[in-house]
């Protein structure tokens, strides 16, 4: 009989007796637990859930903007990923899907993942890297990617994983920002059947940096030439098997991953090891209920924090299977993704609203045939969901039998922090929902007070600060103290927009000018940079705009040098500039050449008037504006464009 999650009650979707009977969390009572003590109730887990090899003598201490979580503990993450599942070594770890249909899928059971990750580790050695030197890593998604990853966890290496469609530049940036010797990449990956090269980008990438080596899996059959390059399978080879795991503390830097900063340049968010071993085991536990016998599957990349968190770093340290999937969601057709997760009987599926909307469009016809049937827990993430995707989502995807957890975080956060338990639900369409028992969100207004429920204001974080959130920005303290704790000072500024609805809560979306595009992270300031460094342009203004899959699309208003007209052509240019600049994920959707863009007497662009433009609003505040008149002409451009 195919096991129900969830019963409808009072308009609400709550868990089943079913999935009360085998949840980890199955009563709500936790959060009253967690609330008499934070700081207790997370030593309680860590000390439960990660093995440390000594404990630490301070559980928690602040100085703001920074705090500490197990201060004096001593751990090595690789060992809680991998080593401490050794005595069930025949279980599978990872399973990889390759996107070819003619390419077999790839199982690695633990002890082989043990071994390959040793062995790795003493390849990174043999180069010279050392506990906390920073190790560049360029990959697609296949297994190679968390070998690496754990490899530096194992000897206290911190890792900078750069999204392999994030262009040379981009990875350029990254790796002088770490100032890395060491570059690990693939000749390339598939992608719709297309072989996508990399290691164009990353040989691009390194000149003018530190790399002295790159490391290239061979995963296209390319030849790589050239003496800063070594094949990943046969240092592998030649390496010896075991690498004692270096003891690390605590509040060592785990990895650095980049989002994108305000100024264009991107943040290097750092993570350390202890507070988020607790928070990506407990949270993946929690939110997914995994046991022993899930496969989970969170499509996300490993160029992104989910992909770090809950492709990687959380079933395993959980000792459950992973699966990962090299290719394009509709390749060969859009019922790839209901295919995978039958053949490998995905009991948890993990994804993104901008996914779900594509599948909605494609039609119902591609995923009703498929039972599905081994689904217990979907899961969203990565912008707010719209009650249509969501009921989709619920009906189509789960055959309304699993909650759907839609989980709120950040890149900053390193584990999720707001969302529904499967166990206690309740599931509410568009509603993300409680705290995580330990952690605290309150919502107030701009200068701090308390909102009301019902009300939208601003969602903080108050203290004790979750376990796995950020430890700064790399190198960048005044960056870290500015973007998170000028506003606010004692409580942890999200930049996201939240109201309470019975006491739940729901996320709005960005307050800032930071943009969710097919929910990859993007800010105005980073795409007008790539945009004036082109050698026509003379200024530009991004504004989002609504799209049905993406969520928000980047619209670019560019004034060329010497007022000139633009054309179809140049267009195209600008286009692929920002391809080449940033990445295809950038594109604006559209570019229109403007005379002018509205300023402000002090000669600030206002992009706020060029946003009520093209989405059909009245634009206000006209009065400060010094060019008035410009505003008249872009509409005029709009409606032109729409007739
Ligand atoms: C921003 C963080 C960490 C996961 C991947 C994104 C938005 C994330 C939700 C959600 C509404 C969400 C927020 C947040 N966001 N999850 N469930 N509901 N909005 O990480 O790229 O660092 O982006 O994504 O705006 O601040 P990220």
């Amino acid at each position: 009989m195919v096991k129900k999650y969830v019963v409808k009650r009072s308009g609400k979707f709550w868990p089943s007796e079913e999935m009360k009977r085998i949840a980890w969390v199955s009563d709500d009572k936790i959060y009253k637990e967690a609330e008499k003590n934070l700081i207790k109730f997370w030593e309680k887990l860590a000390k439960e859930g990660i093995t440390w090899e000594q404990e630490w003598n301070e559980t928690y201490y602040e100085k703001l903007p920074y705090f500490e979580w197990f201060k004096g503990g001593k751990l090595n993450f690789c060992v809680n990923a991998v080593d401490r599942h050794l005595d069930k070594g025949s279980k599978t770890a990872l399973i990889w899907i390759p996107e070819p249909l003619n390419e077999k899928p790839i199982k690695i059971t633990y002890a082989e993942l043990y071994e390959k990750v040793n062995r790795f580790a003493n390849v990174l050695k043999g180069l010279g890297v050392k506990k906390h030197d920073v190790v560049s890593i360029y990959l697609p998604l296949i297994p190679e990617a968390l070998i690496a990853m754990l490899a530096c966890t194992r000897i206290g290496a911190i890792h900078s994983v750069v999204f392999s469609a994030f262009s040379a530049e981009a990875l350029k940036t990254r790796i002088l920002d770490g100032n890395a010797k060491i570059l690990i990449t693939a000749d390339g990956y598939y992608r719709r059947g297309k072989k996508e090269y990399l290691i164009k980008k990353a040989k691009k990438a390194v000149k003018g940096t530190d790399i002295k080596k790159i490391i290239v899996v061979n995963r296209l059959g390319k030849k790589v030439f050239g003496r800063k390059y070594l094949d990943f399978k046969k240092e592998l080879g030649k390496a010896e098997t075991y690498y004692k795991p270096e003891i690390m503390n605590s509040e060592d830097i785990m990895f650095i991953l980049y989002t994108s900063g305000t100024t264009g340049r991107p943040k290097g968010v750092i993570h350390d090891i202890g507070g988020y071993a607790v928070q990506a085991y407990w949270t993946s536990k929690w939110n997914f209920n995994l046991h022993d016998d899930d496969v989970m599957w969170c499509t996300a990349d490993i160029g992104w924090i989910t992909g770090h968190t809950y492709a990687f770093y959380g079933p395993l340290l959980n000792g459950a299977t992973t699966l990962i999937y090299e290719g394009a969601p509709d390749f060969p057709d859009p019922s790839r993704w209901w295919k995978i997760i039958k053949e490998n009987n995905v009991s948890v599926f993990y994804t993104a609203p901008t996914a779900i909307r594509m599948f909605m469009r494609f039609g119902d016809k591609y995923v009703s045939k498929h039972k599905l049937d081994s689904l217990k827990i979907l899961g969203t993430v990565g912008e707010p969901i719209d009650k249509g995707a969501w009921m989709w989502y619920f009906n189509k995807i789960g055959k309304g039998r699993c909650p759907v957890i839609d989980t709120w975080w950040q890149t900053e956060t390193g584990g999720t922090l707001i969302n529904a338990l499967p166990g206690v639900g309740p599931f509410v369409p568009t509603i993300s929902g409680r705290s995580f028992p330990g952690t605290k969100h309150i919502i107030v207004d701009d200068k701090g007070k308390l909102s009301q429920e019902g009300k939208t204001g601003n969602l903080v974080q108050v203290s004790p600060f979750a376990p796995g959130m950020l430890h700064g920005i790399y190198k960048n303290h005044k960056k870290y103290a500015e973007t998170y704790w000028k506003r606010f000072k004692t409580k942890y500024d999200t930049s996201d927009g939240a109201y309470l609805n019975k006491g739940l809560i729901r996320i709005t979306g960005r307050t800032d000018d930071v943009m969710k595009v097919a929910g990859h992270r993007l800010t105005t300031a980073e795409l007008e940079n790539a945009l004036n460094n082109h050698r026509l342009v003379n200024e530009s203004a991004i504004v989002p705009t609504p799209h049905k899959i993406k969520g928000q699309v980047p619209v670019a208003f560019v004034v060329l040098k010497g007022r000139k007209k633009g054309s179809e052509r140049l267009i195209k240019k600008l286009k692929k500039h920002i391809d080449k600049v940033i990445g295809p994920t950038a594109r604006p959707e559209k570019i229109y050449f403007v005379q002018d863009l509205p300023k402000t007497r002090s000669g600030k662009i206002m992009r706020r008037i060029l946003k009520s433009i093209i989405n059909n609003e009245k634009p206000e505040g006209l009065t400060t504006l010094v060019n008035p008149e410009i505003v008249k002409d872009i509409k005029g451009l709009i409606s032109e464009e729409g007739k």
